[in-house]
């Protein structure tokens, strides 16, 4: 579990799958991700949820007690993670993707073993360019990207973030006083 000022990011039940098939399965959300397909029912989000491979961190987002979305990260290669993350329409534009991401990635560099973040989104998703430079990362290229929901690829800007040597510094001392 992940705490920050206002949310709480903890592991996804069977039980969220209503939830998240009701917030995900809306064409604006779903279209702007890679896998979420359109229309999404809650058999698909029960699927997902309990399909959950090994090597992917998955969290749900709670505000106030209830889900608002969903980030996690899987990882692509030694040390090298993919970041991904969707916030329900109802609860945009308060900072909740940005502060989530934030919490998300340092937890990736402190205590997940990870170096190196990407993340992607399609060329027209302002709202994701914006959560991405605000925590910190760079524009590294472009690319096409498969969109489930739309059932074609479009093009995509890759992004990338380096896991700075003040935060390694931390994680090798929260290593040495736990042993
Ligand atoms: C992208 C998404 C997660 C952003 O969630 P959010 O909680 O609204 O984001 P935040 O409130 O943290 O906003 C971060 C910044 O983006 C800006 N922003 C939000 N929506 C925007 C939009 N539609 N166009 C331009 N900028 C936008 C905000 O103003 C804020 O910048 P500021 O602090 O300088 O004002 C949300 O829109 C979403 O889930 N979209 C559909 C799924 C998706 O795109 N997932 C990412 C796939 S790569």
């Amino acid at each position: 579990m992940i705490s920050t000022q206002r949310l709480v990011l903890r592991s996804l039940k069977p039980s969220d799958s209503e939830r998240i098939a009701a917030l995900a399965g809306v064409w604006d959300v779903a279209s702007m991700t890679g896998r979420i397909p359109y229309p999404y029912s809650q058999a698909d989000a029960l699927n997902w949820v309990t399909g959950v491979a090994d090597g992917e961190m998955v969290f749900g987002i709670d505000h106030a007690g209830e889900l608002i979305g969903i980030c996690g990260y899987s990882r692509e290669g030694n040390r090298v993670a993919v970041l991904g993350y969707w916030i329900g329409q109802p609860y945009w534009r308060r900072g909740f993707a940005t502060e989530a991401a934030r919490a998300l990635i340092d937890y990736g560099f402190t205590k997940g073993g990870i170096k190196r973040f990407i993340a992607r989104h399609f060329n027209e998703n302002d709202a994701s360019a914006r959560v991405l430079r605000k925590i910190g990362f760079r524009t590294s290229g472009t690319g096409m990207g498969w969109c489930e929901a739309r059932q074609a690829e479009f093009a995509v800007k890759t992004y990338d973030l380096r896991r700075p040597w003040t935060t390694a510094l931390k994680s090798t001392a929260l290593k040495a006083r736990a042993s």
